[in-house]
Protein backbone atom coordinates (compact mmCIF):
# COMPACT_ATOMS: atom_id res chain seq x y z
CA UNK A 1 0.00 0.00 0.00
CA UNK A 2 1.20 3.50 -0.75
CA UNK A 3 1.76 6.13 2.27
CA UNK A 4 0.25 9.05 2.08
CA UNK A 5 1.87 12.29 0.91
CA UNK A 6 2.65 14.34 4.26
CA UNK A 7 2.18 18.02 3.27
CA UNK A 8 4.41 20.14 5.45
CA UNK A 9 2.45 22.81 6.62
CA UNK A 10 2.83 26.30 5.18
CA UNK A 11 5.56 28.35 7.20
CA UNK A 12 5.75 31.30 9.25
CA UNK A 13 7.20 34.07 7.40
CA UNK A 14 8.37 35.88 10.81
CA UNK A 15 9.92 32.80 12.54
CA UNK A 16 13.33 33.20 12.69
CA UNK A 17 14.03 30.32 10.76
CA UNK A 18 12.28 31.73 8.04
CA UNK A 19 13.88 34.95 8.19
CA UNK A 20 17.40 33.41 8.80
CA UNK A 21 17.18 31.22 5.28
CA UNK A 22 13.95 31.86 3.19
CA UNK A 23 14.41 29.74 0.29
CA UNK A 24 14.12 26.36 1.49
CA UNK A 25 10.72 27.07 2.86
CA UNK A 26 9.52 29.60 -0.34
CA UNK A 27 9.76 26.07 -1.99
CA UNK A 28 7.70 24.74 0.34
CA UNK A 29 4.69 27.41 -0.28
CA UNK A 30 5.39 27.21 -4.12
CA UNK A 31 4.42 23.73 -3.95
CA UNK A 32 2.18 23.17 -1.22
CA UNK A 33 0.60 25.93 -0.21
CA UNK A 34 0.78 28.81 -3.35
CA UNK A 35 -2.11 30.97 -2.27
CA UNK A 36 -2.54 30.75 1.89
CA UNK A 37 -3.61 33.24 4.38
CA UNK A 38 -0.71 33.80 7.09
CA UNK A 39 -2.64 35.20 10.32
CA UNK A 40 -0.17 37.15 11.65
CA UNK A 41 0.53 39.73 9.17
CA UNK A 42 -2.86 38.93 8.04
CA UNK A 43 -2.01 38.54 4.16
CA UNK A 44 -2.13 36.01 1.75
CA UNK A 45 0.67 34.63 0.55
CA UNK A 46 1.24 34.23 -3.16
CA UNK A 47 4.17 32.21 -4.44
CA UNK A 48 4.23 30.97 -7.65
CA UNK A 49 5.94 32.71 -10.76
CA UNK A 50 2.87 32.77 -12.63
CA UNK A 51 0.52 34.06 -10.23
CA UNK A 52 3.02 36.67 -9.17
CA UNK A 53 3.55 37.76 -12.89
CA UNK A 54 -0.10 37.38 -13.58
CA UNK A 55 -1.50 39.73 -10.12
CA UNK A 56 1.04 42.76 -11.23
CA UNK A 57 -0.54 42.93 -14.31
CA UNK A 58 -4.78 42.11 -13.12
CA UNK A 59 -6.35 45.33 -12.04
CA UNK A 60 -7.96 43.20 -9.51
CA UNK A 61 -4.73 44.02 -7.61
CA UNK A 62 -4.11 47.57 -6.45
CA UNK A 63 -1.63 49.12 -4.97
CA UNK A 64 -3.82 51.29 -2.61
CA UNK A 65 -1.95 49.20 0.23
CA UNK A 66 0.46 52.02 0.15
CA UNK A 67 -2.01 54.51 1.54
CA UNK A 68 -1.01 53.28 5.20
CA UNK A 69 1.98 51.52 4.56
CA UNK A 70 3.69 54.26 3.12
CA UNK A 71 2.13 57.56 3.15
CA UNK A 72 2.65 58.26 6.80
CA UNK A 73 6.19 58.40 5.92
CA UNK A 74 6.92 59.55 2.15
CA UNK A 75 3.25 61.59 1.51
CA UNK A 76 1.66 60.70 -1.45
CA UNK A 77 3.47 58.72 -3.87
CA UNK A 78 3.16 56.97 -7.89
CA UNK A 79 3.45 53.46 -5.82
CA UNK A 80 -0.20 54.07 -4.70
CA UNK A 81 -1.81 55.88 -7.52
CA UNK A 82 -3.92 53.97 -9.92
CA UNK A 83 -5.63 55.12 -13.56
CA UNK A 84 -4.90 58.73 -14.89
CA UNK A 85 -3.51 59.86 -11.96
CA UNK A 86 -0.63 57.32 -12.57
CA UNK A 87 -0.18 57.54 -16.14
CA UNK A 88 0.46 61.43 -15.46
CA UNK A 89 3.02 60.85 -13.14
CA UNK A 90 4.79 58.07 -14.81
CA UNK A 91 4.28 60.33 -18.26
CA UNK A 92 6.66 63.00 -15.93
CA UNK A 93 8.57 60.81 -14.40
CA UNK A 94 9.79 58.71 -17.55
CA UNK A 95 11.61 61.24 -19.39
CA UNK A 96 14.48 61.84 -17.22
CA UNK A 97 15.14 58.12 -16.27
CA UNK A 98 14.94 57.03 -19.82
CA UNK A 99 16.67 57.17 -23.41
CA UNK A 100 18.81 61.13 -23.72
CA UNK A 101 16.90 62.24 -20.42
CA UNK A 102 19.04 59.39 -18.63
CA UNK A 103 22.12 59.35 -20.76
CA UNK A 104 22.42 63.38 -19.22
CA UNK A 105 22.64 61.66 -15.74
CA UNK A 106 25.48 59.10 -16.75
CA UNK A 107 28.85 61.38 -15.81
CA UNK A 108 26.84 62.06 -11.97
CA UNK A 109 26.68 57.81 -11.80
CA UNK A 110 30.34 57.39 -12.55
CA UNK A 111 31.98 60.34 -11.21
CA UNK A 112 30.57 59.14 -7.66
CA UNK A 113 31.34 55.19 -8.15
CA UNK A 114 35.18 56.37 -9.07
CA UNK A 115 35.42 58.63 -6.14
CA UNK A 116 33.48 55.93 -3.26
CA UNK A 117 36.05 53.15 -5.00
CA UNK A 118 38.74 55.52 -5.64
CA UNK A 119 38.72 56.71 -1.60
CA UNK A 120 38.08 53.36 -0.76
CA UNK A 121 41.36 52.08 -2.53
CA UNK A 122 43.27 55.20 -0.68
CA UNK A 123 42.42 54.41 2.33
CA UNK A 124 43.41 50.93 1.84
CA UNK A 125 46.67 51.87 0.77
CA UNK A 126 47.18 54.50 3.17
CA UNK A 127 47.05 51.36 5.98
CA UNK A 128 49.03 49.38 4.09
CA UNK A 129 51.56 52.61 4.21
CA UNK A 130 50.90 52.65 8.15
CA UNK A 131 51.84 49.30 8.22
CA UNK A 132 48.37 48.35 9.99
CA UNK A 133 47.12 46.26 7.29
CA UNK A 134 49.42 43.87 4.92
CA UNK A 135 46.61 44.42 2.14
CA UNK A 136 43.79 46.61 0.61
CA UNK A 137 41.00 45.78 3.06
CA UNK A 138 37.60 47.32 3.08
CA UNK A 139 33.58 46.24 4.34
CA UNK A 140 32.43 47.12 0.47
CA UNK A 141 28.82 47.71 1.74
CA UNK A 142 29.71 50.09 4.41
CA UNK A 143 32.45 51.84 2.19
CA UNK A 144 30.97 51.83 -0.76
CA UNK A 145 27.50 50.55 -1.72
CA UNK A 146 25.17 52.54 1.18
CA UNK A 147 26.82 55.84 -0.26
CA UNK A 148 26.80 55.54 -4.09
CA UNK A 149 23.09 55.45 -4.88
CA UNK A 150 22.12 58.35 -2.80
CA UNK A 151 25.09 60.20 -3.43
CA UNK A 152 24.01 60.09 -7.24
CA UNK A 153 20.57 61.03 -6.48
CA UNK A 154 21.61 63.98 -4.26
CA UNK A 155 23.60 65.36 -7.42
CA UNK A 156 21.22 64.23 -9.55
CA UNK A 157 18.43 66.39 -7.86
CA UNK A 158 20.77 69.06 -7.90
CA UNK A 159 21.59 69.54 -4.09
CA UNK A 160 24.94 70.47 -2.42
CA UNK A 161 27.61 67.48 -2.08
CA UNK A 162 27.72 68.42 1.45
CA UNK A 163 24.15 66.99 2.05
CA UNK A 164 25.63 63.52 1.20
CA UNK A 165 25.70 62.78 4.86
CA UNK A 166 22.56 63.97 5.60
CA UNK A 167 20.50 61.99 2.77
CA UNK A 168 22.43 58.84 4.38
CA UNK A 169 20.77 59.48 7.68
CA UNK A 170 17.65 59.87 6.43
CA UNK A 171 17.73 56.97 4.56
CA UNK A 172 18.89 54.86 7.07
CA UNK A 173 16.38 56.34 9.49
CA UNK A 174 13.76 55.14 6.69
CA UNK A 175 14.51 52.30 5.97
CA UNK A 176 14.69 51.44 9.58
CA UNK A 177 11.23 52.32 9.68
CA UNK A 178 10.04 50.18 6.96
CA UNK A 179 11.56 46.92 8.65
CA UNK A 180 10.53 48.21 12.10
CA UNK A 181 8.13 45.01 12.28
CA UNK A 182 8.41 44.82 16.37
CA UNK A 183 7.51 48.63 16.22
CA UNK A 184 10.09 49.97 18.28
CA UNK A 185 8.85 53.42 19.62
CA UNK A 186 12.68 55.06 19.28
CA UNK A 187 12.83 54.10 15.58
CA UNK A 188 9.51 55.50 14.56
CA UNK A 189 10.08 58.68 16.50
CA UNK A 190 13.06 59.16 14.57
CA UNK A 191 11.46 58.37 11.45
CA UNK A 192 8.77 60.96 12.48
CA UNK A 193 11.79 63.02 13.10
CA UNK A 194 12.86 62.46 9.17
CA UNK A 195 10.03 63.48 7.74
CA UNK A 196 9.96 66.63 9.45
CA UNK A 197 13.25 67.06 8.39
CA UNK A 198 13.23 66.63 5.25
CA UNK A 199 10.20 68.35 4.40
CA UNK A 200 11.23 71.78 6.19
CA UNK A 201 14.38 71.27 3.88
CA UNK A 202 13.15 70.10 0.81
CA UNK A 203 10.41 72.32 0.05
CA UNK A 204 11.63 75.81 0.33
CA UNK A 205 14.61 74.58 -2.07
CA UNK A 206 11.37 73.07 -4.56
CA UNK A 207 10.10 76.50 -4.66
CA UNK A 208 12.99 78.04 -5.54
CA UNK A 209 13.71 76.00 -8.41
CA UNK A 210 9.92 76.35 -9.94
CA UNK A 211 10.93 79.75 -11.34
CA UNK A 212 14.64 79.06 -12.19
CA UNK A 213 15.91 77.35 -15.26
CA UNK A 214 18.41 74.42 -13.71
CA UNK A 215 19.13 70.78 -15.43
CA UNK A 216 19.14 69.11 -12.74
CA UNK A 217 16.63 66.52 -11.69
CA UNK A 218 14.27 68.71 -9.21
CA UNK A 219 14.52 71.97 -11.42
CA UNK A 220 13.31 69.69 -14.24
CA UNK A 221 10.77 67.81 -12.31
CA UNK A 222 9.75 71.06 -10.85
CA UNK A 223 8.91 72.56 -14.62
CA UNK A 224 7.66 69.83 -16.15
CA UNK A 225 3.79 69.44 -17.49
CA UNK A 226 1.86 66.72 -18.86
CA UNK A 227 -1.74 68.13 -20.20
CA UNK A 228 -0.91 71.41 -18.44
CA UNK A 229 -1.03 69.19 -15.02
CA UNK A 230 2.68 70.02 -13.06
CA UNK A 231 3.76 67.93 -10.22
CA UNK A 232 2.38 69.52 -6.46
CA UNK A 233 5.35 71.28 -4.15
CA UNK A 234 4.12 68.48 -1.58
CA UNK A 235 4.18 65.46 -4.80
CA UNK A 236 7.77 66.33 -5.58
CA UNK A 237 8.82 66.13 -1.94
CA UNK A 238 7.02 62.86 -1.39
CA UNK A 239 8.83 61.61 -4.83
CA UNK A 240 12.60 62.75 -3.60
CA UNK A 241 11.80 60.88 -0.28
CA UNK A 242 10.72 57.91 -2.09
CA UNK A 243 13.90 57.94 -3.77
CA UNK A 244 15.60 57.34 -1.13
CA UNK A 245 14.35 54.29 -0.59
CA UNK A 246 13.29 52.92 -4.34
CA UNK A 247 16.68 53.98 -5.87
CA UNK A 248 18.47 53.79 -2.60
CA UNK A 249 18.09 50.70 -0.53
CA UNK A 250 16.97 48.30 -4.13
CA UNK A 251 20.48 49.15 -5.72
CA UNK A 252 22.47 49.20 -2.76
CA UNK A 253 21.59 45.96 -1.77
CA UNK A 254 21.25 45.04 -5.49
CA UNK A 255 25.46 45.72 -6.15
CA UNK A 256 26.50 44.00 -2.34
CA UNK A 257 24.26 40.89 -3.52
CA UNK A 258 26.10 41.03 -6.83
CA UNK A 259 29.61 41.20 -5.33
CA UNK A 260 28.79 38.48 -3.63
CA UNK A 261 27.51 36.06 -5.66
CA UNK A 262 30.74 36.31 -8.07
CA UNK A 263 33.01 36.01 -4.76
CA UNK A 264 31.28 32.55 -4.31
CA UNK A 265 31.62 31.96 -8.08
CA UNK A 266 34.98 32.45 -8.61
CA UNK A 267 34.98 31.23 -12.45
CA UNK A 268 32.09 33.35 -13.09
CA UNK A 269 34.11 36.42 -11.49
CA UNK A 270 36.96 35.68 -13.88
CA UNK A 271 34.53 35.13 -17.17
CA UNK A 272 33.20 38.62 -16.38
CA UNK A 273 36.63 40.26 -15.39
CA UNK A 274 37.96 38.99 -19.05
CA UNK A 275 34.43 39.62 -20.81
CA UNK A 276 33.14 42.82 -20.01
CA UNK A 277 29.78 41.80 -22.36
CA UNK A 278 28.65 39.52 -19.69
CA UNK A 279 28.26 42.67 -17.46
CA UNK A 280 24.31 42.65 -17.96
CA UNK A 281 23.56 38.53 -17.82
CA UNK A 282 25.58 39.16 -13.82
CA UNK A 283 23.49 42.12 -13.26
CA UNK A 284 20.22 40.41 -14.49
CA UNK A 285 20.96 36.72 -12.66
CA UNK A 286 21.66 38.72 -9.59
CA UNK A 287 18.10 40.31 -9.53
CA UNK A 288 17.13 36.78 -10.49
CA UNK A 289 18.99 35.21 -7.91
CA UNK A 290 19.51 37.45 -4.88
CA UNK A 291 16.92 40.15 -5.87
CA UNK A 292 16.77 42.82 -3.10
CA UNK A 293 13.09 42.82 -3.24
CA UNK A 294 11.68 39.72 -1.21
CA UNK A 295 8.14 40.87 -0.92
CA UNK A 296 5.48 43.50 -2.29
CA UNK A 297 1.69 43.97 -1.23
CA UNK A 298 -1.17 44.58 -3.28
CA UNK A 299 -5.03 44.41 -2.37
CA UNK A 300 -7.38 42.48 -3.64
CA UNK A 301 -10.18 45.38 -5.44
CA UNK A 302 -12.71 42.13 -6.16
CA UNK A 303 -12.43 38.47 -5.38
CA UNK A 304 -10.10 36.72 -7.03
CA UNK A 305 -8.97 33.17 -7.47
CA UNK A 306 -5.66 31.66 -7.39
CA UNK A 307 -4.82 28.40 -7.96
CA UNK A 308 -7.52 26.38 -6.22
CA UNK A 309 -8.36 29.40 -3.59
CA UNK A 310 -10.45 32.24 -3.41
CA UNK A 311 -9.50 35.24 -1.72
CA UNK A 312 -11.53 37.61 -0.92
CA UNK A 313 -12.45 41.20 -1.84
CA UNK A 314 -10.05 44.12 -0.10
CA UNK A 315 -7.55 40.90 0.82
CA UNK A 316 -4.05 42.40 1.80
CA UNK A 317 -1.85 40.29 -0.59
CA UNK A 318 2.35 39.82 0.12
CA UNK A 319 3.40 38.64 -3.04
CA UNK A 320 6.75 36.84 -2.96
CA UNK A 321 9.25 37.92 -5.57
CA UNK A 322 12.19 35.77 -4.11
CA UNK A 323 10.20 33.09 -4.55
CA UNK A 324 8.73 33.78 -7.91
CA UNK A 325 11.83 34.21 -8.97
CA UNK A 326 13.59 30.75 -8.12
CA UNK A 327 10.27 28.68 -9.14
CA UNK A 328 11.29 25.38 -10.49
CA UNK A 329 7.67 26.20 -12.71
CA UNK A 330 9.88 29.08 -14.74
CA UNK A 331 13.43 28.50 -13.69
CA UNK A 332 15.66 25.30 -14.25
CA UNK A 333 18.02 24.68 -11.16
CA UNK A 334 16.66 27.83 -9.73
CA UNK A 335 18.94 27.93 -6.69
CA UNK A 336 22.03 27.69 -8.98
CA UNK A 337 23.70 31.30 -9.83
CA UNK A 338 24.41 31.19 -13.47
CA UNK A 339 25.32 33.87 -15.91
CA UNK A 340 24.85 31.65 -18.95
CA UNK A 341 21.55 30.11 -17.79
CA UNK A 342 19.39 30.28 -21.65
CA UNK A 343 15.91 30.24 -19.59
CA UNK A 344 16.52 34.24 -18.34
CA UNK A 345 16.05 36.90 -20.83
CA UNK A 346 19.08 38.74 -20.52
CA UNK A 347 18.51 41.34 -23.44
CA UNK A 348 14.87 42.11 -21.78
CA UNK A 349 15.88 42.10 -18.11
CA UNK A 350 15.45 45.91 -17.18
CA UNK A 351 11.99 46.18 -19.19
CA UNK A 352 8.02 45.70 -18.93
CA UNK A 353 8.79 42.63 -20.73
CA UNK A 354 11.70 41.10 -18.55
CA UNK A 355 10.71 37.50 -17.65
CA UNK A 356 11.92 37.78 -13.62
CA UNK A 357 10.30 40.05 -11.34
CA UNK A 358 12.23 41.69 -9.57
CA UNK A 359 11.20 45.38 -10.89
CA UNK A 360 7.95 43.79 -10.61
CA UNK A 361 5.87 43.63 -14.54
CA UNK A 362 2.66 45.75 -15.50
CA UNK A 363 1.35 49.42 -15.05
CA UNK A 364 4.20 50.59 -11.93
CA UNK A 365 6.92 48.43 -13.45
CA UNK A 366 9.98 50.23 -11.70
CA UNK A 367 10.77 53.98 -13.36
CA UNK A 368 14.43 53.39 -12.42
CA UNK A 369 15.38 49.95 -14.19
CA UNK A 370 17.25 51.94 -16.77
CA UNK A 371 19.21 53.56 -13.75
CA UNK A 372 19.60 50.73 -11.64
CA UNK A 373 21.54 48.88 -14.24
CA UNK A 374 23.48 51.57 -15.18
CA UNK A 375 24.36 52.01 -11.34
CA UNK A 376 25.40 48.23 -11.37
CA UNK A 377 27.36 48.52 -14.58
CA UNK A 378 29.74 51.05 -13.30
CA UNK A 379 30.24 49.52 -9.65
CA UNK A 380 30.67 46.13 -11.41
CA UNK A 381 33.16 47.51 -13.78
CA UNK A 382 35.16 49.68 -10.92
CA UNK A 383 34.99 46.81 -8.66
CA UNK A 384 36.88 44.90 -11.37
CA UNK A 385 38.94 47.08 -12.63
CA UNK A 386 40.49 48.42 -8.94
CA UNK A 387 40.17 45.89 -6.78
CA UNK A 388 42.55 43.50 -8.11
CA UNK A 389 42.18 40.26 -6.81
CA UNK A 390 39.23 40.37 -4.43
CA UNK A 391 38.46 37.74 -1.99
CA UNK A 392 36.82 37.43 1.33
CA UNK A 393 38.62 38.33 4.17
CA UNK A 394 40.21 35.21 6.21
CA UNK A 395 37.16 34.01 8.57
CA UNK A 396 34.39 36.39 6.98
CA UNK A 397 31.22 34.53 5.66
CA UNK A 398 28.49 36.56 3.69
CA UNK A 399 25.64 36.38 5.55
CA UNK A 400 22.23 37.75 4.14
CA UNK A 401 19.38 39.83 6.08
CA UNK A 402 16.10 41.11 5.78
CA UNK A 403 12.25 40.45 5.30
CA UNK A 404 11.04 42.89 2.67
CA UNK A 405 14.38 43.52 1.48
CA UNK A 406 17.53 41.21 1.60
CA UNK A 407 20.96 41.32 1.22
CA UNK A 408 24.11 41.11 2.89
CA UNK A 409 24.86 43.60 5.44
CA UNK A 410 28.52 43.57 5.40
CA UNK A 411 30.91 42.34 2.72
CA UNK A 412 34.14 42.09 4.42
CA UNK A 413 36.78 41.93 1.53
CA UNK A 414 40.59 42.13 0.87
CA UNK A 415 42.59 42.92 -2.58
CA UNK A 416 45.97 43.41 -3.80
CA UNK A 417 47.25 46.88 -3.79
CA UNK A 418 49.63 47.78 -6.59
CA UNK A 419 52.91 48.88 -6.21
CA UNK A 420 53.34 52.78 -5.63
C1 LIG B 1 18.10 47.04 -8.46
C2 LIG B 1 17.47 48.15 -8.20
C3 LIG B 1 15.95 48.28 -8.15
C4 LIG B 1 15.00 47.34 -7.88
C5 LIG B 1 15.19 45.86 -7.58
C6 LIG B 1 13.71 48.01 -7.94
C7 LIG B 1 12.49 47.38 -7.73
C8 LIG B 1 11.27 48.01 -7.84
C9 LIG B 1 10.00 47.37 -7.60
C10 LIG B 1 9.82 45.94 -7.11
C11 LIG B 1 9.03 48.28 -7.83
C12 LIG B 1 7.52 48.06 -7.73
C13 LIG B 1 6.95 48.61 -6.45
C14 LIG B 1 5.46 48.46 -6.41
O1 LIG B 1 4.78 48.66 -7.41
O2 LIG B 1 4.90 48.15 -5.35
C15 LIG B 1 9.68 49.51 -8.23
C16 LIG B 1 9.02 50.67 -8.54
C17 LIG B 1 9.65 51.90 -8.63
N1 LIG B 1 11.01 52.13 -8.68
FE1 LIG B 1 12.44 50.71 -8.58
N2 LIG B 1 13.92 49.33 -8.22
C18 LIG B 1 15.27 49.54 -8.35
C19 LIG B 1 15.89 50.74 -8.64
C20 LIG B 1 15.26 51.94 -8.78
C21 LIG B 1 15.93 53.19 -9.01
C22 LIG B 1 17.43 53.40 -9.17
C23 LIG B 1 14.96 54.16 -9.02
C24 LIG B 1 15.21 55.63 -9.21
C25 LIG B 1 14.58 56.35 -10.01
C26 LIG B 1 13.68 53.49 -8.83
C27 LIG B 1 12.44 54.12 -8.82
C28 LIG B 1 11.22 53.48 -8.75
C29 LIG B 1 9.94 54.18 -8.75
C30 LIG B 1 9.72 55.69 -8.80
C31 LIG B 1 8.94 53.18 -8.69
C32 LIG B 1 7.43 53.37 -8.67
C33 LIG B 1 6.83 53.10 -10.05
C34 LIG B 1 5.32 53.14 -10.06
O3 LIG B 1 4.68 52.97 -9.01
O4 LIG B 1 4.76 53.34 -11.15
N3 LIG B 1 13.90 52.15 -8.69
N4 LIG B 1 11.04 49.32 -8.24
Amino acid sequence: MSQPTVVPSAPDILSPEFVADPYPFHRVLRDHHPATYHEATQSWLISRYADVAHAFRDPAFSSRNYDWQLEPIHGRTILQMEGKEHATHRSLLNPFFRGKGLEAFLPVITQNAAQLIGSTVERAAGDLIDGIAGRGRADLVADFTTWFPINVMVDMLGLPKSDHERFHRWYHSIMAHLNNLAGDPAITAQADQTREELRDYMLPIIRERRGGDGEDLLSRLCRAEVDGEQMTDEEIKAFVSLLLVAGGETTDKAIASMVRNLLDNPDQMAEVRADRSLVDAVIAETLRFTGPVHMIMRQTEAEVRIEDTTLPAGATCILMLAAANRDERHFANPDVFDIHRPDLDVAKAFSGAANHVQFILGRHFCVGSLLAREEMTVALNLVLDRLPNLRYQPGFTPQEAGLYTRSVPSLLVEFDIPAA
